[in-house]
């Protein structure tokens, strides 16, 4: 590969800042972006866990910064982000990721407090978060990258009870396209990505609570016969959140399941409900 092709994916000297970046898709993310060069702060509700991945990528001879912050709350997103620039002095990228899936066991199920805080979790994060990080470049006027951790459930309701959450990565795909009509002529890419199932210990602790096996359920309802990893979708995030993808703004790459089946977990155990 030439010099110039390698350095399209190249992030040295480029700071990166990582939501929910404690563990699963968060965690490759912030790791495979300091494997690229990029000095990493990593924010989440975990700090311990924050404080893990930050050695991770201090043993790849990269910067890191643990923060804790819910991304929900305004106050604690302006203290990520000052500290961010306190430490790195800019953010050059800003992914994303927190987010939350609490399934019930059907759509009418689902509590009021259950839809505000999959709400303001997933969609409003996303908003204050990329309003704060927005600002920042923009003031700065050397442009940067967003990139989004949407899902398939954004455009394809799929598992029953989960109706907020498919709600809330509708949002985050709109939350993208608006963000990035308004950021482009400040040169801020805005994308995102819709992954299908991914095994994350955010989708291993709960399945395995009622005692299922995510690669047994799954994968006979995966074509490519396979559960994605968190490294696949770091992959994609990589490409976003690069020089590669320099003409590339409002997208979400989405897998998109064209079968009217789903899934539920009436009875304890997951069922074909159509
Ligand atoms: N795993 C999948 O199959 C899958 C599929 C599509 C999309 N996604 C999306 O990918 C993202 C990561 O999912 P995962 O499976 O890695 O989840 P996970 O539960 O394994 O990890 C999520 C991380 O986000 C943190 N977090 C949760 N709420 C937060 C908050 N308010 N503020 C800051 N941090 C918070 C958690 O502490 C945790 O470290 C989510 O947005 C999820 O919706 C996951």
């Amino acid at each position: 590969m030439s010099d110039s092709v390698e350095k399209l994916l190249d992030l040295e000297d480029k700071v990166a800042l990582v939501t929910g970046g404690s563990q699963g898709i968060g965690r490759a993310i912030a790791l495979m972006l300091a494997q690229a060069g990029a000095d990493v702060a990593i924010a989440d509700l975990n700090l311990e866990g924050a404080q893990e991945v930050a050695q991770g990528i201090e043993a790849l001879g990269r910067k890191a910064l643990a923060l804790q912050a819910d991304v929900s709350r305004a106050a604690d997103v302006r203290r990520m982000v000052q500290a961010t620039l306190e430490s790195f002095g800019r953010v050059d990228i800003l992914v994303n990721n927190a987010g939350i899936y609490p399934a019930k066991p059907s759509a009418l199920e689902i509590e009021e407090q259950d839809w505000d805080r999959v709400q303001a979790v997933n969609a409003k994060g996303v908003f204050l978060c990329s309003r704060e990080v927005g600002m920042e470049m923009v003031k700065r006027g050397k442009g940067g990258k967003m990139v989004n951790v949407a899902s398939f459930e954004g455009v394809q309701p799929f598992i029953s009870g989960l109706l907020h959450y498919e709600a809330s990565k509708a949002a985050v795909i709109m939350l993208t396209r608006s963000f990035a009509r308004e950021l482009a002529r400040h040169k801020i890419n805005v994308n995102a990505v819709g992954p299908g199932f991914i095994d994350t210990p955010g989708v291993r602790g709960p399945m395995e609570g009622l005692g299922l096996d995510p690669v047994a359920v799954f994968t006979p309802r995966i074509p490519w016969g396979r559960l994605g990893s968190a490294e696949d979708v770091a992959k994609a995030v990589l490409f976003l959140a690069s020089d590669a993808a320099e003409y590339i703004t409002g997208v979400c790459p989405i897998r998109r399941w064209r079968h009217a089946g789903g899934l539920s977990w009436r009875d304890g155990g997951p069922l074909l409900s159509q």
